[in-house]
């Protein structure tokens, strides 16, 4: 059984990981959507329950998807998963920089894990979730940058401003 891991912050989830789940769902036999608890990070826009609750919900058509969290080293979590497999998406030459350096040290760290990368489809090519937590922040329209079941928890935030 071929098992993948997709992780990633998702603070929050946005159309173009959604996309990018739906298509690495077909890849696999079992897909885990993995949210990094990143304790160095104290400033997010949601909490990790939050994001895991939108990634369920807007996975719910998806059966070989599952949600789960992790904290420490990827590769760490990969073996205890018996994934074989860590999917990323690439937007840019600036994403793919910083994605070749991540997976040259996952490949040293654990030789038997691959990376595959995903070129993400070009209408969400300008969409992240930094973008989105900015947009949040100073009340821009980001509606059409985050899945719709991600819209009620993140205007329920209380934004200061
Ligand atoms: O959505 P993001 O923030 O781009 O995801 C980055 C993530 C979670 C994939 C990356 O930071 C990660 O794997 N962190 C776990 C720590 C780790 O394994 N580091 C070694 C690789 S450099």
């Amino acid at each position: 059984m071929r098992r993948g891991i997709y992780p990633g912050s998702f603070d929050p989830m946005t159309k173009g990981h959604l996309d990018l789940i739906e298509r690495a769902s077909k890849l696999v036999d079992h897909l885990i959507v993995a949210v990094l608890i990143n304790p160095n990070k104290t400033n997010g826009l949601l909490s990790i329950p939050e994001r895991m609750a939108i990634l369920k919900e807007a996975t719910m058509h998806l059966p070989n998807v599952e949600i789960d969290y992790f904290s420490g080293l990827l590769v760490e979590y990969a073996i205890l998963k018996e994934a074989q497999v860590i999917i990323r998406g690439l937007r840019s030459i600036s994403d793919f920089d910083m994605e070749q350096n991540m997976a040259q040290i996952n490949k040293q760290l654990n030789s038997e894990l691959e990376t595959l990368f995903l070129i993400t489809a070009p209408e969400y090519a300008c969409i992240s979730s930094s973008s989105v937590r900015e947009l949040v922040r100073f009340k821009g329209d980001y509606d059409w940058m985050v899945p719709e079941v991600a819209l009620k928890t993140i205007k329920n935030i209380k934004v200061e401003g």
